[in-house]
């Protein structure tokens, strides 16, 4: 089964949420209030309790609420050897798939695997892994994550020393052929997203950043756009 995906990489600043922070006992309406708030993707983290220590949803959740949102969909796949659930995450309605190089035993096969369902592919690097694991695979990619925290859970603690990575990234991608975006995860607030978009990140995910913010997920959105946008280079 192949869709074809609607994501396009651009050197634009995206503000995309995760909704581990939501309530999931009412997921679908989270989402539409989310695209209410001015998102411009929404991230959904799928944890299988071995690559990280900790358990979330699948795809049957995310086929569930796939009908109360018309944003783009993109799956964070914190999953040992995802290449067994690849197809029923595109088929959910993900349009964007993340796998982590630290996961894939062959990751330029599942990466080409994500591209032949159609959708786009991203690689996941965890705060220890060097940027030479995107080496030999730029030509499959439209997205790298440079993880800000270790994968697992929300509310923590954003790692400022990921910025030279960031910085590295941006340089590495900047030799390919066209514009690869790069995504950040992990503490990305209001106090830390200027320091990750000065070093070259332009798609911000954020949970607690965004659920926690005093005034509320659009005012929270709109902020988090404004000072982005304000600390580009
Ligand atoms: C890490 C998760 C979190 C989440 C965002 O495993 O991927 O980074 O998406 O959580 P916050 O924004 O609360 O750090």
């Amino acid at each position: 089964m192949t869709q074809t995906s609607t994501f396009e990489p651009t050197n634009e600043v995206q503000i995309v949420p995760s909704v581990l922070p939501a309530d999931f006992a009412k997921l679908g309406e989270e989402c539409a209030a989310l695209e209410a708030a001015g998102v411009d993707r929404i991230q959904f983290d799928v944890m299988d309790g071995r690559f990280v220590p900790n358990l979330t949803f699948g795809a049957d959740t995310i086929a569930a609420v796939r009908e109360h949102s018309s944003v783009i969909f993109e799956a964070h796949l914190m999953v040992h050897e995802p290449d067994w659930m690849l197809e029923s995450i595109v088929e959910a309605g993900c349009e964007l798939v993340i796998v982590h190089a630290e996961a894939c035993t062959h990751l330029h096969r599942t990466l080409g695997k994500i591209k032949e369902l159609g959708a786009a592919a991203s690689v996941a690097l965890n705060p220890h892994t060097p940027i030479d694991f995107l080496q030999n695979v730029t030509d499959l990619l439209d997205m790298v994550l440079i993880m800000t925290v270790n994968p697992g859970f929300g509310g923590q603690a954003y790692i400022s020393t990921m910025e030279p990575k960031i910085a590295a990234t941006r340089k590495l991608l900047d030799t390919a052929d066209r514009w690869i975006d790069i995504e950040v995860d992990g503490g990305i607030s209001n106090k830390t997203i200027a320091g990750a978009s000065k070093a070259g990140a332009n798609v911000f995910i954020s949970g607690s950043g965004i659920y926690g913010h005093p005034g509320g997920s659009s005012e929270a959105v709109t902020e988090l756009r404004q000072l982005a946008t304000e600390a580009r280079n």
